[in-house]
């Protein structure tokens, strides 16, 4: 996909169509970035795209491989020498690599020490064989983009190398309708408008889980024989899905749910026995959308329903209406 067909976003693309023209005019390597945010919210395919727009080799590495000192070296040997001559001064066009680190946070501390100093002064010391000493030996330029949903993690030296950090937001519901449209039409699918909305306002302003449905859906259209993708089709496949008509799937309700019963406030601990469910998908994938859905809170005495969270389960059926007011309804 290319950066200019990429939806919405639109501060992030022009802030990185600048950095790469002013690397071009500069003939030097882009800044070092960290795109932060949800997700499955397009990161990856940017950090891909920019390096198509720039014309410039791509590298992805899982960050936990850099162990020891020589997996980082192995990384460097890849990068493009073209442009230097033979003490790494620039004499022609260079092509600085890009390093895309998903999960940049599982850098272990050694690499992003020796990245660190890499990133900024463009050497690297090397121990010589047989001997305590270390030569510098000089790299070319390179731009490190890492993802990440947990900054904090990254030593404060480190993080300091990245002068670009963008943060990736879930997108609108008319942003993630156009994202289902452009999806349907690369697959080379027509989509009706009311299943576009259908698939879209599901998806959590998520541009994976779009691409996701779009795929289980467009499945059931070819079964059926069908060309158009359309609405009753959408139903059907989130009906076997169990993912209600405003995108929440089973365990969130039985999250809801269980909220809904306690009689106080419920810590993460008490919930994964409850649910069944590890403590991290807990955390990680199932809160944060209900809590960005004014569907529950966190509180230092643990997790509540909120009166919105309360209003869903029993507007949707999944709990009696009950008239008396409890803890609960303040929030
Ligand atoms: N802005 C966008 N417009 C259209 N499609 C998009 C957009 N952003 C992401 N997508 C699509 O959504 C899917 C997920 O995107 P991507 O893998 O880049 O997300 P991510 O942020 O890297 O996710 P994760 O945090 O899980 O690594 C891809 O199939 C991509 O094509
Ligand atoms: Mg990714």
């Amino acid at each position: 996909m290319k950066l200019s067909e990429m939806i919405g976003n639109e501060k992030i693309k022009l802030q990185l169509s600048l950095a790469g023209q002013a690397a071009k005019l500069k003939n030097n390597s882009m800044p070092h970035m960290l795109f932060s945010g949800s997700p499955g919210t397009g990161k990856t395919t940017c950090a891909k795209a920019l390096a198509d727009l720039q014309d410039t080799p791509y590298i992805q590495a899982p960050p936990e491989s850099f162990k020891n000192p020589e997996a980082i070296y192995g990384i460097f040997t890849k990068l493009d020498y073209s442009g230097y001559d033979g003490e790494g001064n620039i004499v022609e066009a260079v092509r600085p690599t890009i390093i895309f680190f998903d999960e940049i946070h599982n850098l272990p501390l050694i690499a992003q020490e020796i990245f660190g100093v890499a990133m900024e002064n463009w050497e690297v010391a090397v121990k010589k064989k047989h001997s305590p000493e270390t030569r510098l030996h000089w790299l070319p330029r390179f731009t490190i983009i890492g993802a990440t949903t947990l900054e904090g993690k990254l030593s404060k030296p480190f993080l300091d190398r990245f002068k670009m950090i963008l943060s990736f937001q879930t997108y609108s519901l008319e942003e993630s309708i156009r994202i289902t449209n452009f999806h349907a039409a690369r697959k080379g699918y027509d989509i009706t408008e009311d299943a576009a909305a259908c698939i879209a306002s599901k998806a959590r302003g998520t541009p994976r889980l779009v691409v996701r449905y779009l795929e289980g859906v467009i499945d059931a259209t070819v079964v059926l024989n069908r060309n158009v993708i359309e609405v009753d089709t959408a139903n059907t496949i989130f009906d076997l899905m169990g993912i209600d008509s405003t995108g929440l799937l089973q365990s969130d309700i039985k999250l809801l749910k269980a909220l809904y019963k306690a009689e106080a406030p419920l810590g993460v601990d008490n919930l994964s026995i409850l649910l069944n469910e590890e403590k991290t998908t807990l955390e990680r994938r199932t809160e944060p959308y209900l809590i960005r859905r004014g569907l529950m809170i966190k509180t230092g005495q643990g997790r509540l329903i909120t009166e919105r969270g309360i209003d869903y389960l029993q507007e949707n059926g999944h709990v009696e209406k009950s008239l008396g007011l409890s803890f609960r309804t303040q929030f």
